[in-house]
């Protein structure tokens, strides 16, 4: 190879019409470089003949060759031109060669494994029965364009910096006054941390409350993402029976030294059972004698549709062990992309830290509308119009199953939230019927995926997204299919 290239033509197939041509330039050196068509110390034409040689600008090839001196790649002496940089052998591959031919592929953790898995179901396309949605097509879009385009406007430049990273003051004002009405939480709005999601609250809190090793008990069945995340921080997680008052509490006793247990007491995922007041308090006292805190997890206690909603365990326990977690994902949109924990005193400023320190903050604006949308009353008007929206779709989900499905299986009357559990027959195989349903473009979560030891079959529904009119088709072809299942099953 000689060491001076006087015409550099031979190497470009430039496309003016692509535009870019800087760029093009830049890559095809590199190219060459890399894969040793050009050789260390050979020296470039002059860009003023270049230029002319590609029909180009100088300015354009003196543009590409600075990139490639800045990057490394070309030296540039005055009076010597510019010339192929030394680079290590082992950096330049040969024609047609992947660089370092003998690198092994990175392998995964083992915790990206258990969220790819518990991630998976859902799909990108909403589906019929898909659990944990709320209605889309009721989205009150014109009210939050109002408050999101006022703050896009009039937003404080404070609220736009690093600081607030725990919540913006007018948006942990209005939790704390509408959980205080709607919830009997009480707190000091430091006490509120605000968060993309519950899913980033279970993982801040299994991180500021247990470390690698610890226990966290949760229930069982219970939310299987819950679980994930408390694995992924390093918990042992300790399953904990659940009858029709909610969490057992004796078998919670016999759990030795755990620092957190998670619980969903209004409305327990996915058995849809309250926890009874006699239950709470026992909770309480227990996770007060062994130190520990309650994360109380209220992801749709908003929606209650036989009687008043249940006063909080925060309430019960005045903030002392007990981690409120609420949600606007169910309230308003999972796409919002907002969660709150509302802390004991003694956890605030640790976990104020961590959540924004792992980065689990909040857009500034949407914040900022959010506390709007609370305080001009849209929220509360919304929670009341999707209650009855809700009430009406449980009902029509209830009765169709209940006149539908085959004999031996069970369909609650949905007392509150977006879901409800049939259960199946022990012959019945939930995973390869929820299997079938996907297949028909109906989706159903198996009880027995969403259990450790607790046994049972069941198929868990959501109600909230379809259309009301497209419930009891599905639900009657949901029959159909478990009605085949079973008779297989014989
Ligand atoms: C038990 C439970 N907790 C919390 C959530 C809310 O999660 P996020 O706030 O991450 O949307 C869900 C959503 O499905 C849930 O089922």
């Amino acid at each position: 190879m000689p060491d001076s290239i006087e015409d550099l033509g031979w190497l470009f197939v430039l496309e003016p019409e692509r535009g870019g041509l800087e760029r093009q330039i830049y890559r095809q050196v590199l190219g060459a470089i890399l894969d040793r068509r050009l050789a260390t110390g050979t020296r470039l034409p002059a860009t003023r003949v270049l230029a002319a040689r590609l029909g180009v600008s100088r300015g354009t090839v003196v543009a590409a060759f600075d990139q490639l001196v800045a990057e490394g790649y070309l030296t540039a002496r005055t009076g010597r031109g510019t010339a192929v940089a030394a680079l290590p052998e082992e950096l330049l591959r040969a024609p047609g060669e992947s660089r370092g031919s003998s690198r092994r592929i990175p392998s995964l953790s083992r915790r990206a494994a258990d969220f790819a898995r518990a991630r998976t179901r859902g799909g990108l396309e909403p589906r019929c029965f898909q659990s944990g949605m709320p209605s889309i097509d009721d989205f009150p879009r014109k009210e939050w364009a109002r408050c999101l385009a006022a703050r896009a406007r009039t937003i404080r430049a404070a609220d736009l910096t690093y600081d607030n990273g725990a919540g913006l003051p007018i948006l942990r004002e209005a939790i704390v006054m509408y959980l205080n009405r709607a919830r009997g939480v009480v707190a000091h709005p430091d006490q509120v941390v605000v968060i993309p999601s519950s899913q980033a609250g279970f993982a801040v809190a299994a991180l500021c409350v247990a470390d690698p090793g610890d226990v966290i008990a949760m229930e069982d069945p219970g939310y299987h993402n819950a679980r994930t995340l408390f694995v992924g921080a390093g918990a042992k997680v300790a399953p904990v029976p659940v009858d029709e008052e909610g969490i057992d509490v004796a078998a919670l006793a016999a759990v030795s030294g755990f620092r957190l247990v998670a619980v969903t007491p209004s409305h327990q995922y996915p058995t849809g059972v309250t926890m009874s007041l006699e239950r709470r308090l026992r909770l309480l006292d227990l996770a007060s004698a062994r130190g520990a805190f309650v994360l109380e997890d209220d992801y749709d206690s908003e929606f209650r549709y036989a009687e008043r909603p249940i006063a909080s365990l925060q309430g019960l326990d005045g903030g002392r062990n007990v981690i409120y977690m609420g949600t606007f994902s169910k309230s308003l949109a999972p796409g919002i992309r907002c969660a709150y924990l509302v802390l004991p005193e003694s956890l605030a400023p640790a976990m104020a830290l961590a959540a924004p320190g792992i980065g689990n903050v909040v857009s500034g604006p949407v914040q900022a509308a959010l506390a709007d949308f609370i305080n001009e009353g849209y929220l509360t008007a919304h929670v009341g119009r999707m209650r009855s929206i809700y009430a009406e779709k449980s009902r029509i989900l209830s009765e169709t199953l209940e006149d539908s499905l085959p004999e031996g299986c069970t369909v609650p009357t949905p007392r509150g939230g977006l879901q409800l559990l049939v259960r199946l027959p022990d012959r019945a195989d939930d995973v390869a019927i929820c299997t079938s349903l996907a297949a028909i473009g109906i989706d159903a979560r198996p009880l027995s995926a969403l259990s450790v030891n607790a046994g049972g079959q069941g198929l868990f529904l959501g109600f909230a997204l379809p259309r009301p009119e497209e419930i009891a088709p599905a639900a009657r072809r949901l029959a159909e299919v478990v009605a085949r299942h079973l008779r297989e099953a014989r």
